[in-house]
């Protein structure tokens, strides 16, 4: 793994933990920010114990200022993940307004928050042992491939996210930079535990993990999987908009947090 120095958001639980996890070794750098406190230390000390240099930063990923700080702050940066996010569906009714606001604050601006300054701290460093001065990998989702109406807000965030960082990649690229877009399918975490609908091909964060991290050392753009899901969440999202609707309002929706 070409990753030495490592910032990652919404590290105190799920996928953000795992990546802790799965990217702790002797000699890694890893830089944690979440907002609780307690969970952020017991993954923390589990990277510490498995050889790991480890900084925590409780931080709210909306506050750009504080952000900036952190970030810019951390010295060098060989991968940044801005993996923060939240979710909530319409339950029976609609999206609450609040919940709305607080989806696109988190999972579009908290995630611009996080890759703008570490853009610009990459590219004033020299380039790491992959020939890159750095990588951004945005967690975006497999349900930004489709307009869901039980999640409106939450797959438009999504969308939003991964088009930016697929689209930013080109232009990076031209300065020694890569932004790649992590689109994974269910993952075991406290965001799908209430989920009252099928979860195929439902993965451990630590899977989910692996398998985002393999795609960026591979050096691909779009990083989306299980791939039979992707398929089918590909066709699903092509269907006129109406016809999803219909149908997918026969299944339960998700619940509104
Ligand atoms: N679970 C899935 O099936 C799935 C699938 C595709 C993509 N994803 C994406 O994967 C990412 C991680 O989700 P997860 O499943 O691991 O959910 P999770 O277990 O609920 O973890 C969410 C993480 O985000 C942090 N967070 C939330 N709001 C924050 C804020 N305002 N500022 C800073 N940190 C914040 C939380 O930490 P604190 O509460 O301590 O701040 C927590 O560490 C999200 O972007 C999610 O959309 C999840």
């Amino acid at each position: 793994m070409p990753f030495r120095h490592v910032l990652i958001t919404g590290a105190s639980a799920g996928l953000g933990a795992a990546f802790a996890r799965v990217l702790a070794r002797p000699g890694a750098v890893l830089h944690l920010g979440a907002r609780r406190a307690e969970a952020l230390a017991a993954v923390a000390e589990d990277c510490r114990a498995r050889g790991a240099s480890v900084t925590t930063r409780l931080v709210d990923v909306r506050d750009a200022a504080a952000m900036a700080d952190w970030v810019r702050g951390a010295g060098r940066l060989d991968l940044v993940l801005a993996n923060a996010g939240v979710s909530a569906g319409t339950g029976t009714a609609q999206e609450q307004d609040a919940r709305v606001r607080l989806i696109f604050e988190t999972n579009l601006t908290g995630v611009l928050n996080t890759a703008l300054p570490a853009l610009e701290v990459m590219a004033a460093q020299a380039p790491g042992e992959d020939g890159w001065r750095g990588h951004v990998a945005v967690v975006s989702s497999i349900a930004g491939f489709v307009a869901a109406p039980t999640a409106p807000a939450y797959c438009a965030s999504k969308a939003a996210a991964r088009a930016w960082a697929e689209a930013r990649d080109a232009t990076e690229r031209r300065r020694g930079l890569r932004v790649h877009a992590l689109c994974p399918g269910f993952i075991r975490t406290a965001m799908t535990a209430d989920n009252p609908f099928p979860m195929p091909w439902m993965m451990s964060p630590e899977v989910a993990a692996r398998r985002a991290l393999a795609g960026i050392v591979a050096g691909r753009t779009r990083i989306a999987y299980p791939r039979r899901l992707y398929a089918l969440t590909r066709l699903t999202g092509a269907l006129p908009p109406g016809l999803l609707n219909r149908l997918m309002m026969l299944a339960p929706g998700k619940p509104a947090g």
